[in-house]
């Protein structure tokens, strides 16, 4: 893996000469020259179609930036990845999430123990006490109270697979506002819902408040000695998790090496479990290794996760595009976005390199994103209008579970004609308004259904895309140290509004702001 800036390699200074000479072409006319194009430039594996003709691509700019990644090591670093090695050095923690799903070498030990035992051994846990809590049929509610990712995965994938559910209905709390909490709370029954404590740290302040909360909100309905049956936790810290009153063989475990974002294929994906049954949560799982056993071995060229990656390296660095835009055509897969700005913002919204240099150049885009045909009623405008170019990732999937046939054909048209005018364009107007410039890049990934297999392919797609942009640009896409700061200042801010102090040591617009709730709300 080379720790050089990637600027400083002469494959970034050729990859600036070819933007330069493509600076002023047109994606249009790249078909027009080419009607093989879509063949050319599209990679099928089984269950999907990568389409990323419709980039400002040509076979010389992906070479280039192959020979970018070779440059980088990419190659090596994923191997790397899938061997255990600590690349979260600023934590010096390896990154297995791959091996979750059983994508690693059988003889890989971290701090001494085989990952392979410890995944086989709490998925073994995870299918007993799922199988228990699916028979249990006092139980017809489960909440899972999480953050960040130990709640969005999960969450998400709930939500994309729910025509799929035979267990109890699942919600999912994550907020300190506790509007959430409350109005979930009323309308569920103690004596039949079970609490999932979802948090690799158990510390989290939000979890744990929202989990006290729960705890309380029990006791009211039920006796103390049935509170262990209404409890179970994910978590890594065992002991903090025993100490809430848990019972030991109703803690699932974490390791150091599960990052968060990339943790729902652990323990921390139970309430698919519990939703679905466990041989579902193994299809998911059987999903994502289908993708890392294509990102292991698929020759750059045809290796969709590095097509991604590296489409986005060139706009964000070579063309100067700050966003990316996630438009799933699926209602099943609205939450998607929004799972997807942890997995990419948090990874890789950085500003050094891993030897803790500033990076000489941008990294992680802006995310955001709508379930398709919404978006074409919100910010599709901007992207077809505004100067500022946002490339796309469209989403789509061939079959859907629902009779509908009708409006999944309407659908699927909209998805596609997006990608097509978004290219194309249409010929000037003499009402400037009505100008449609095309030239806005999109890539169209179309999966044969939306199901546990390829609801895990399309989730660990995104995770390798994300990996191969962070060795590109160099930087350890699996710290986080950017939210730290903020927590810690609340810590003291939350003291002085519930004490009441004085704040002297604060900037007069913090300072006063607390006073102002002082006398508005504490003293009311
Ligand atoms: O917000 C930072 C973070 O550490 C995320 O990376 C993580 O997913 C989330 O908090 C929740 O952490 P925990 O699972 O330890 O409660």
């Amino acid at each position: 893996m080379s720790n050089k800036p990637s600027n400083a390699l002469p494959e970034w200074t050729a990859l600036q000469e070819l933007q330069a000479g493509l600076h002023s072409a047109h994606i249009k006319d790249l078909f027009d020259k080419d009607p093989e194009r879509f063949n050319r430039f599209s990679v099928s594996i089984n269950g999907l179609l990568f389409d990323y003709s419709k980039h400002m691509i040509t076979d010389a700019v992906q070479d280039a930036l192959v020979a970018l990644a070779k440059a980088k090591g990419l190659e090596d670093a994923r191997d790397q990845m899938f061997a255990g090695a600590p690349l979260n050095e600023t934590e010096n923690r390896a990154v297995l999430h791959v091996a979750l799903r059983g994508s690693c070498d059988p003889s890989v030990e971290v701090d001494g123990e085989n990952v392979c035992d410890f995944v086989h051994d709490t998925l073994a846990r995870m299918k007993d006490l799922s199988d228990d809590i699916r028979a249990d049929k006092k139980i017809k509610t489960v909440v899972n109270l999480g953050i960040g990712g130990s709640d969005l995965g999960p969450r998400m994938a709930y939500k994309a697979l729910k025509p799929y559910k035979d267990g109890p209905k699942t919600y999912f709390i994550s907020n300190i506002d506790a509007s959430g909490l409350h109005f979930r709370l009323n309308d569920l029954d103690a004596k039949s819902t079970l609490f999932v404590i979802s948090s690799k740290s158990f510390k989290t302040q939000e979890t744990y408040e929202n989990a006290k909360a729960a705890r309380e909100w029990l006791l009211k309905s039920i006796d103390e000695a049935e509170l262990p049956r209404h409890l179970v936790a994910v978590s890594n810290n065992v002991d903090a998790a025993t100490a809430f009153g848990i019972e030991h063989d109703r803690i699932l475990p974490m390791r150091d090496w599960i990052g968060g974002r990339y943790s729902v294929w652990s323990a921390i994906g139970l309430p698919l479990a519990i939703a679905y049954g466990f041989e579902k949560f193994q299809a998911f799982l059987d999903g994502a290794r289908t993708m890392d056993a294509h990102f292991k071995t698929a020759p750059l060229s045809d290796n969709i996760p590095f097509l991604m990656g590296a489409l986005g390296v060139w706009y964000r660095n070579f063309w100067d595009y700050p966003a990316h835009a996630l438009l799933p055509y699926s209602h099943d897969l609205r939450d998607l976005p929004t799972y997807m700005q942890q997995v990419d913002m948090e990874s890789n919204g950085k500003s050094v390199t891993r030897d803790g240099e500033p990076l000489p150049y941008d990294a992680g885009p802006i995310v955001f994103g709508e379930s398709g045909t919404n978006s074409q009623h919100t910010f599709m405008q901007l992207l077809h209008q505004s100067n500022e170019i946002v490339p796309a990732d469209i989403i789509a999937f061939v079959n859907t579970w629902h009779p509908y046939k009708a409006h999944h054909e309407k659908l699927l048209g909209h998805a596609l004609a997006q990608g097509k005018s978004l290219m194309e364009g249409a010929p000037p107007s003499y009402e400037p308004y009505k100008n449609y410039p095309g030239n806005r890049p999109s890539s169209t990934l179309v999966f044969d259904i939306l199901d546990f297999h390829h609801l895990g392919m399309l989730m660990a797609l995104y995770e390798h895309k994300i990996f191969v942009q962070g060795i590109l640009w160099g930087i350890n896409s699996f710290d986080q140290w950017g939210v730290e700061l903020g927590k810690s200042n609340a810590e003291k801010i939350i003291e002085h509004i519930e004490k009441q102090q004085k704040t002297k040591n604060y900037d007069s617009s913090t300072a006063g702001l607390i006073s102002y709730l002082h006398q508005k709300f504490i003293k009311s």
